[in-house]
């Protein structure tokens, strides 16, 4: 069976931790379609494909764009195995969204997982993960994953969630620009999901396009991109109550 991996991860950790699954289900190398990327779409995949679709948790919900694409795609026997990874605070409704939005498009879900990843705004948020503890339980799911496509049981995935969802993410500021660091290079330009930083300007963005993914600041070699110091102080000063003890990653089949 040929395995898709479907993802969506501007820092890195839900390719991280999704990648770890496919190599646990599959011998070979995942088709990667990296979803990050703002001209790629979710490809027709041939049925009796495995899709491993995944995407980190942008307030309690999957990143609007990425839900865009699955809007789009096609997906008829298709069994897809559902990914959201979170920084630690919640994950709310993004789950069952993904798995909605999976579904819709034709596909019949096989499994899904929320798992835990450094908070991009506050790595000291569940600081260190996706750690060797989550690998290990990401091998364990693939193994479980494994036996229930050779069963050819298939029985309904349920995963917490509500109907209608909380309302999505919105921007509350856009990265700034130390325009003294920043040599025009237009690499950030270039990998933005959203088209958001003006092409004849890297350091205009527009907030209404912008969903702080902060890729642009991943990918600056100069380190010219950063949250604002007062949005930084707001969102560390609420996230900081969310500090404290390891959050168990959740699998269900
Ligand atoms: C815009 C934005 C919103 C986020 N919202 C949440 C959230 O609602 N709950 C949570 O636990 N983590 C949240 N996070 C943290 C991410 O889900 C987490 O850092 C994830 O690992 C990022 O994935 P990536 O490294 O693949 O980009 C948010 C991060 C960003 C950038
Ligand atoms: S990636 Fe960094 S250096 Fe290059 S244009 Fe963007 S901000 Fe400037
Ligand atoms: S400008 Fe906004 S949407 Fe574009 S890469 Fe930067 S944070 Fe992400």
């Amino acid at each position: 069976m040929p395995v898709y991996h479907l993802f969506f991860s501007p820092c890195s950790s839900t390719y991280d931790t999704t990648y770890a699954f496919c190599r646990a289900i599959s011998e070979h190398a995942p088709i990667e379609v990296n979803l990050t990327d703002r001209e790629t779409k979710v490809p027709e995949m041939p049925e009796g494909s495995v899709a491993v679709v995944a995407a980190p948790v942008y307030g309690g919900r999957i990143p609007s764009v990425m839900a865009r694409k699955l809007e789009r795609a096609k997906m008829k026997g298709v069994k897809a195995v559902t990914f959201v990874v979170y920084g630690g605070r919640a994950y709310e409704d993004a789950l069952i969204e993904i798995n909605d939005l999976c579904e819709k498009a034709g596909a019949e879900i096989l499994a899904s997982a929320a798992t835990l990843a450094a908070h991009v705004f506050l790595p000291d948020l569940e600081r260190g993960r996706p750690d060797q503890k989550d690998f290990e339980e990401i091998r364990d799911f693939g193994r479980r994953v494994c036996e229930k496509y050779a069963s050819g049981r298939f029985t309904p995935v349920t995963v917490p969630g509500n109907r209608p969802y909380q309302e999505g993410y919105k921007a509350g500021f856009v990265p700034e620009t130390d325009t003294a660091l920043c040599r025009r290079c237009g690499v950030c330009i270039a990998v933005c999901p959203t088209g958001a930083i003006n092409p004849k300007d890297p350091s205009q963005t527009d907030i209404n396009l912008c969903i702080n993914c902060m890729r642009c600041a991943a990918s600056c070699q100069t380190g010219a991109k950063a949250v604002p110091a007062k949005a930084k102080a707001m969102v560390t000063a609420y996230l900081s109550g969310f500090l404290g003890k390891r959050k168990a990653d959740e699998f269900y089949l």
